[in-house]
């Protein structure tokens, strides 16, 4: 199965890098390939809102930066994995601006590969869940219609073998 694994964390020792580790070397053993992207080290910029994409450029971004890195890999994704911090109640702005750029390459359809999404999250309250979840679940399950494989916590105290049960389920 190939797998995009979004970090937007910029720790590179921090929660969400240790659950994306813990689950990434599961899944490789497994033989899945897996692509990740550390997004707060790419130049990605957020949408502009200029339509290009849903116009002349028919799921083409007007924008040259990073992001065309992620819109490729993004057309053979089976798995998609969105792994963030939360910041102020939601994910951190560098992958919510990545997700605003799917506006481009998501027109004028999804990928037809695409049919499973995840999410790591990693905060420092444990109830602070709720608004990276209202995204996960109103944008990537209802409005996509992706297959939910779950929501992965830092505060949970069996996280790491739920990230490895997850990968063998693949
Ligand atoms: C800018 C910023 C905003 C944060 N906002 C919240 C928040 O609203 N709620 C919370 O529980 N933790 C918040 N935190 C704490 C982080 O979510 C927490 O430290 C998390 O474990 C960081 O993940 P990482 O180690 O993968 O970078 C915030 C941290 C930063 C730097």
């Amino acid at each position: 199965m190939n797998i995009l694994i979004l970090n937007g964390s910029p720790r590179a020792r921090g929660e969400t890098a240790g659950m994306i580790e813990v689950f990434q070397q599961a899944a490789e053993a497994r033989s899945h390939s897996v692509q990740r992207f550390d997004v707060c080290r790419m130049n990605i910029k957020g949408c502009l809102a200029c339509e290009y994409c849903h116009g002349k450029g028919q799921g083409v971004c007007v924008q040259k930066d990073d992001m065309q890195q992620i819109s490729e890999a993004l057309q053979n994704t089976e798995l998609l994995v969105l792994a963030s911090p939360i910041y102020y109640h939601g994910i951190s702005g560098q992958l919510k601006c990545v997700i605003d750029r799917f506006y481009a390459p998501l027109y004028p359809k999804a990928p037809e590969s695409l049919k499973k999404v995840a999410m790591f999250l990693a905060s420092g309250d444990p109830e602070m869940y709720e608004g990276a979840k209202f995204s996960y679940e109103g944008d990537f399950l209802d409005y996509l219609h992706l297959e939910g494989c779950g929501v992965f916590t830092n505060h949970d105290p069996e996280v790491r073998q739920k990230l490895r049960a997850l990968a063998e389920a693949l």
